[in-house]
C-alpha cells in the first residue's frame, strides 16, 4: 500500500514536473496582461461593476453579485470564463465594450483555470500605468500664428516644406526636413525662426550646423527634435538650452560630447536624449540623470527605443551599414546560443 502511494506521489511530481516543462500557463506573462488590458477598468480598485473585482485571486474566487467569478480546476463552473466565450450579442458577454478576446487568449484563460488559476500573491493585477504620471509640457490654447509665421511657413512651401498642422483645427505643426535630405542647409532653415507654433521638427539628416540651431532660440513651444545624422556639435547645444518645453532630443550620429549634454540640464521637461554613436560616455549621461531625474538617455542602439523613422536615405544606409551588420552578426550569434 505504502509504496503504491509513494509511486502516486512519485509519478504525479514527475507529471507536474512534465507539465512544467511543457509550458504551464504562467499566470504573470500569460494571463494578467489579459486583465489588464480587458477587465481591470470595469473590474478594478477604481470601478467594481457587478460588484466584482478581477484583481486578486480571492476577489476572483469570490466574486460579485452573481457569485464567484473563478473557480480554481473547472473552467466550465467559471462564470468569467463563460462570459468571455459568449457570443458578443449576449447581454452577459464581456468585456461589455470593445472586441471578444481571441481564441489564442481563450485558450490561456481556458488552460490557466483547469490547471488550478494559479495566481502569485505578488501578482496583483493593477491598472496599466497611467503615461501622464510625470507633469509634461503643457501649450497655450489661445495660440494664433502672426503674421510673420505664415510668411514664414510659405516661404519654407515654396522650398518643398511643408510645415503643416500636427491636427485638424489646431494652430501647432511639425516640420520634417528629413526628406529633403541634403539639399537642406542653414541657409534653407532660417524661416523656422518665426514659426513659433512649431512643436515637432525634423532636421535629422540635413547638412545643418550649429548656425541653424541659433534659429531655434524663440521656438518656445517645441516639443520634439531631431538632430541625428547632422553637423551639430555642443556649441549648438547652448542655443537650444533655453527651449522650455523640449521633451524629445535626438543627437545619434552627432559630434557632441558630455559638455554638451551640460547645456541641457535647465530643460524641466525632457525626458528622452539620444546619443548612440556620439562622444557621450556613460558618466556624462548620469550626470545628465542626476540633474534631470526623469530623463531617460539612450547611449546604445536600442531599437525599440527609437523613433519610427522613414524609409533612412542611401546615403545614411551606407553609413549604418557596417554597425547594422554588427547587430545581425550579434544576433545570429544569440540565436546560436539558444
Ligand atoms: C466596460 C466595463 C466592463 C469591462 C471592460 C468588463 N466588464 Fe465584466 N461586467 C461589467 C458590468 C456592467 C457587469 C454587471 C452586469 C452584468 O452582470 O452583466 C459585469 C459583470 C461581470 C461578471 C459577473 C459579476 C457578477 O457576479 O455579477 C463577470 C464574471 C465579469 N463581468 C467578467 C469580466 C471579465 C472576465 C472581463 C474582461 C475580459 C470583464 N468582465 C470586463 C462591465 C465590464
Amino acid at each position: 500500500m505504502k509504496t503504491t502511494l509513494a509511486l502516486t506521489l512519485g509519478v504525479s511530481l514527475a507529471l507536474n514536473a512534465a507539465t512544467a516543462a511543457e509550458g504551464k500557463v504562467d499566470f504573470v506573462k500569460d494571463i494578467q496582461p489579459i486583465l489588464q488590458q480587458n477587465c481591470i477598468k470595469c473590474h478594478g480598485a477604481e470601478k467594481q461593476k457587478g460588484k466584482l473585482r478581477l484583481d486578486s485571486r480571492d476577489a476572483a474566487l469570490k466574486g460579485g453579485k452573481g457569485g464567484s467569478a473563478l473557480v480554481a480546476g473547472n473552467s466550465a463552473k467559471s462564470d468569467a470564463f463563460r462570459r468571455v466565450t459568449l457570443p458578443k450579442s449576449d447581454d452577459d458577454f464581456m468585456p461589455t465594450e470593445g472586441e471578444p478576446l481571441p481564441k489564442a487568449q481563450l485558450d490561456l484563460i481556458k488552460k490557466w483555470i483547469d490547471e488550478g488559476a494559479v495566481w502569485p500573491e505578488s501578482a496583483m493585477a493593477k491598472e496599466a500605468p497611467k503615461m501622464v504620471a510625470v507633469p509634461g509640457p503643457v501649450l497655450p490654447t489661445d495660440f494664433k500664428p502672426s503674421a510673420a509665421e505664415q510668411k514664414a511657413i510659405a516661404a519654407l512651401a515654396q522650398k518643398g516644406v511643408d510645415v503643416r498642422p500636427i491636427a485638424a483645427n489646431l494652430n501647432w505643426r511639425e516640420a520634417n526636413f528629413r526628406l529633403s535630405g541634403t539639399s537642406v542647409t542653414d541657409t534653407v532653415v532660417v524661416p523656422l525662426k518665426d514659426i513659433v507654433g512649431l512643436v515637432d521638427l525634423n532636421l535629422a539628416n540635413t547638412k545643418i550646423t550649429d548656425a541653424a540651431l541659433s534659429n531655434l532660440k524663440g521656438l518656445t513651444n517645441l516639443q520634439r527634435l531631431h538632430l541625428e545624422l547632422t553637423g551639430v556639435t555642443d556649441a549648438g547645444l547652448a542655443s537650444i538650452k533655453s527651449l522650455p518645453n523640449l521633451t524629445y532630443l535626438n543627437l545619434y550620429g552627432t559630434k557632441v560630447t558630455d559638455a554638451g549634454l551640460e547645456h541641457l540640464k535647465g530643460m524641466k521637461f525632457l525626458r528622452n536624449v539620444y546619443v548612440w554613436q556620439t562622444k557621450v560616455t556613460e558618466a556624462g549621461a548620469k550626470k545628465l540623470k542626476a540633474a534631470l531625474p526623469n530623463v531617460d538617455v539612450s547611449t546604445g542602439w536600442d531599437l525599440s527605443a527609437m523613433p519610427k523613422k522613414e524609409e533612412p536615405k542611401k546615403e545614411e544606409k551606407k553609413d549604418a551599414k557596417k554597425d547594422a551588420k554588427k547587430d545581425e552578426k550579434k544576433d545570429e550569434k544569440k540565436e546560436e546560443k539558444k
